[in-house]
């Protein structure tokens, strides 16, 4: 008996393994997204005639990404916010029409159970020494400009040392974060301190890649949000510091100019009677637009 032995090399790469996978796959979306990831992955290796060292040092590089995740660490994701394919995701995932208040990464440091607080608290537990405090406030609008009673805002946010509550075990657990419920009117107005900006973790394979390719791991300054309302698109956004030194550097590049928050000096004595703030403050007017989910 005789049997056809096929000859696999350069010559007939990435054929042979496309046909295999578009004969084999039933999926048609499996089958779409399995042909386009080896016809990419074959030209880059082409591209850069791979040598076999190399080769296995990403095998290696991948499998320590993959030793370095636990329940709390997700180095996997650090790796693609690292390499801009979070954000690339995201975009391609949540267009606006230019009206909606643009989306942006979510991030590692999203944790539910965050207290649920009435409007005009503060978040702040646990205040940072060298703290600015801050006021947030503006409104929860559709895209015709009404109020979007009934959304749910979620905030949180790293300290003015630049650490989230579960990297810092000197902070009470939820430190600045909070759930606020938007009333008929649509405002929102909370008090905080000023975020600064922070690394993104490095003691991991993505700290030693952003190191041996030269770049810093620094995101500008920002609070997270994420904002629900029943027939409502999830927005899930930042509003970032304004001049902030990392705004045209962010290491995960998830900056959109439409997001950065101008903190102005703020000397409106009744409001700060009004909210409990003693001392000097800054404020911040942000509105948020939802989009109707299709
Ligand atoms: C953050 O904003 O918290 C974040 C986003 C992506 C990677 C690491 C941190
Ligand atoms: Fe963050």
């Amino acid at each position: 008996m005789s049997v056809n032995v096929k000859d696999f090399g350069m010559d007939n790469m990435p054929m042979a393994v496309l046909e295999e996978y578009g004969a084999k796959t039933k999926d048609p979306r499996l089958k779409e997204i399995m042909l386009a990831l080896i016809t990419h992955l074959h030209e880059f290796v082409k591209e850069v005639q791979l040598t076999e060292e190399e080769w296995f040092k990403a095998i290696m590089f991948l499998t320590a990404v993959g030793q370095k995740c636990d329940d709390k660490r997700q180095e996997f994701i650090l790796l693609s916010d690292t390499l801009g394919v979070s954000a690339l995701v995201d975009s391609i995932n949540n267009m606006r029409e230019g009206i909606g208040t643009e989306n942006t990464v979510l991030g590692p440091f999203y944790e539910t159970g965050a207290p649920e607080y009435p409007m005009g608290v503060s978040i702040v537990q646990k205040a940072t020494e060298k703290g600015v405090t801050a006021v947030i406030c503006g409104k929860v609008l559709d895209k015709n400009g009404s109020p979007v009673s009934g959304a749910v805002l979620d905030v949180w946010q790293s300290s003015s040392e630049g650490l989230y509550h579960m990297q810092d075990p000197n902070m009470p657990e939820h430190n600045l974060c909070g759930r606020f419920t938007i009333g008929a009117d649509g405002e929102y107005i909370f008090v905080t301190e000023k975020p600064a900006a922070y690394p993104i973790p490095t003691d991991g394979p993505v700290g030693v890649m952003l190191n041996a390719c030269g770049r810093h791991p620094w995101r500008p300054g920002h609070l997270h949000f994420i904002i629900t309302a029943p027939g409502y698109d999830r927005l899930v956004t930042h509003i970032f510091t304004n001049e902030d030194k990392y705004l045209d550097s962010d290491a995960v590049f998830a900056t959109k100019s439409s997001l950065v928050g101008e903190y102005k000096a703020c000397n409106d004595e009744a409001l700060a009677k009004e909210l409990n703030i003693e001392g000097p403050f800054e404020k911040v007017e942000f509105d948020f637009v939802l989009m109707s989910a299709k």
